[in-house]
Order: structure tokens, then sequence, then C-alpha cells
């Protein structure tokens, strides 16, 4: 934690069609026992029911898929170019064949308020609450754009509070 401040969402000032679509994130969900992590480069900030909140978008063949869902809490980890390749890794290869934090050499962070994980050598975190998690689905579609992403497997959305904002001091 000595490594980061904490702001408030307001204060953050990086773009976040940047931050998600560009740089992309690492989506890490677990606890400090078992955790895994993946890339991801789909989603959105904002305010709902009165809350900032960060929507994800995972598919259900991912390992991180049973974390998200059996746990309250998980974390977006934003990184530098530098890491471009741990990212690459994470969002091709499954924790369910590879230790990716071995594979990476990324160090897992604990948050002492939630116990949820995150890396040391990001540069930004949310710390994410889930709040309302649905799955995507065909009959909800209206464009081919979206139709044409999926073969059956829609992904589910969550919306999470953000519950706490981390940069790198
Ligand atoms: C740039 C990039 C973005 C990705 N975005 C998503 C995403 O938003 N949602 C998703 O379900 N998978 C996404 N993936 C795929 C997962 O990261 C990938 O399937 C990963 O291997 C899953 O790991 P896991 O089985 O350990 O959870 C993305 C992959 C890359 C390379």
């Amino acid at each position: 934690m000595s490594d980061f401040k904490k702001i408030t969402a307001e204060e953050l000032t990086a773009n976040p069609f940047k931050l998600i679509g560009k740089d992309w994130m690492l989506i890490t969900a677990g606890d400090k026992e078992k955790f895994n992590t993946m890339t991801a480069s789909w989603g959105g900030v904002g305010i709902m029911w009165g809350k900032p909140v960060a929507t994800a978008y995972i598919r259900p063949q991912r390992y991180t898929f049973e974390f998200i869902e059996n746990g309250d809490y998980y974390t977006q980890s934003f990184f530098d170019e530098e890491y471009r390749d741990a990212l690459k890794f994470c969002g091709s290869k499954s924790g369910r064949d590879y230790d990716k934090v071995k594979e990476t050499g990324l160090t897992p962070v604990v948050d002492d308020e939630t116990g949820a994980v995150y890396f040391k050598e990001a540069k930004v975190v949310f710390i994410c609450k889930k709040m309302y998690a649905q799955f995507l689905n065909e009959e909800s579609a209206l464009t081919e754009d979206v139709t044409k992403w999926y073969n059956g497997d829609y992904h589910k959305m969550y919306m999470s509070e953000i519950v706490s904002v981390l940069v790198k001091e």
C-alpha cells in the first residue's frame, strides 16, 4: 500500500478510454490464499446508484470468472507500457494452466481494507465491490456489431462500486 496514494474517483485525471481500451488492465479476483488474474480491455466507468462504478465484462469460460463469482471484491490494475508482455501473457494463457504471478514476475499486494488482490507494479488500481451482475444475451443485442463477437458465450457484466482508487506516488 505504501507505493500508492488513495484518491477519490473524481480526482482521477487519466482518460478512461485510453486506460481501459489502450493500456488494458488486469482484473484480479480471489483472496491472498487463492486468486486469479486476466487481461481485459473492455469495460467502463461512470456513476450509478449515486456511486462511482466500473463495469467489467467477463466470459464464463475464463478461470477468473469463478473467482469473481465467488467473492464480493475484485480489482482492476492498470500498467505502463513496460508491462505489455505481462498483460499479453495474462490475456492469452489461463490460470488453470499457468501460475501467472510466477510467469510474469508481477507482485501481488493484498488490500488491507477489503482483502482484494492487486499488483505492486500497477500505476492505477480500482478496488471494486460488486453491485450488479447480469449476462448479456442475444435477444437484447440490437446490431451485428454485437452478435459477431459471440458464439453462445455472452459476457457477464459486473457493475461494481469503485471503493478505492489507488495511484502510484
Ligand atoms: C487485450 C485483451 C483484452 C481482453 N479483454 C477481455 C475481456 O474484456 N473479457 C474477457 O472475458 N476476456 C478478455 N480477454 C481474454 C482473457 O484475458 C483470456 O481469455 C485469459 O487467458 C483468461 O485467463 P483465465 O482463464 O486465467 O481467467 C482479453 C484478452 C486480451 C489480450
